[in-house]
């Protein structure tokens, strides 16, 4: 049985009239199954629907059609078992890093003294204990997201929802944060959807690469990257790889900006 399954999923928004209309679908017709432990990335046109599909995942937002089914079960709204880490970090600037990370912790009323133990555990798996006590404006972009990820992780998600975490970095911190987040995703054996306009972040990570066609969005083609871990973004090995992606990707970036 998979982890997490999209089921027919269908998404419009409501104009300018009020109204929900088709001619504002953002996704159609989203069949996905994701196993348990499994890295999935979802690559496409940016306005294709992306972040739409990985909010429904999470509860955040409602599907117009179709079901999010977790472990068996339709799922309605938002639940510890999924966690979302957004493009931009969240943090809340106004407290220490430590206090960031045993947020969601002590708003689930878990002790003071068990808290900071767990959200350590955390920041010494991203190398950030001694940054414990500063403010997140003291830390690099990098740091800061690493920081996001050790709070989504010391809730304990079954499946974690990273919606472009990578973007606003620059490529060398991107790099050493695409090996990182497979050592960490090795020890944790978390589920893990990663949306990423960027191909070679997909091959890197994904079990699965999804991609989807541009706006409305549907899966255009899932493809398979069987290859050893940790893998490093500049492998040749992964060339052909990149072709696939890039092949499926084909006629969905012509009228699109693209950055990367
Ligand atoms: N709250 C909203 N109201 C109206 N349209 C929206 C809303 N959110 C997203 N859209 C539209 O839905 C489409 C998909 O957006 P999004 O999911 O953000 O794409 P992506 O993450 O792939 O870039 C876009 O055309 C966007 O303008
Ligand atoms: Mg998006």
């Amino acid at each position: 049985m998979a982890k997490l399954e999209a089921k027919n999923i269908g998404k419009w928004f409501v104009g300018s009239d009020g109204k929900e209309n088709q001619s504002m679908v953002a996704i159609k017709g989203i069949n996905l199954a994701i196993e348990e432990g499994q890295f999935v990335c979802f690559v496409g046109p940016s306005g294709c629907g992306k972040t739409t599909l990985l909010n429904i995942l999470a509860g955040l937002d409602k599907p117009t059609e179709g079901e999010v089914i977790l472990d068996g079960r339709p799922v309605y709204g938002t639940g510890p078992d999924r966690c979302m880490v957004f493009q931009e970090t969240a943090l809340f600037p106004w407290l220490k890093v430590i206090d960031n990370v045993e947020f969601g912790l002590r708003m689930k009323g878990v002790e003071k003294s068990k808290r900071h133990e767990q959200a350590m555990h955390y920041l010494d798996m991203m190398q950030l204990t001694k940054f414990a006590d500063a403010y997140t404006y003291q830390l690099s972009g990098g740091m800061k997201q690493r920081v996001a990820i050790a709070r989504a992780l010391v809730m304990d998600p079954e499946v974690l929802l990273m919606d472009e975490p990578f973007a606003a970095l620059d490529s060398q911190t991107r790099d050493l944060l695409l090996v990182e987040l497979q050592l960490i995703w090795a020890k944790t054996k978390k589920t893990i959807v990663f949306i990423t306009h960027n191909i070679t972040e997909s091959i890197c990570l994904g079990d699965k690469v999804v991609v989807f066609s541009k706006r409305p969005g549907r899966v255009k083609k899932e493809i398979s990257i069987n290859y050893r871990r940790p893998r490093l973004p500049e492998d040749d090995s992964l060339r052909s790889f990149h072709r696939q992606v890039v092949d499926a990707m084909q006629g969905e970036i012509t009228s699109e900006k693209r950055n990367d």
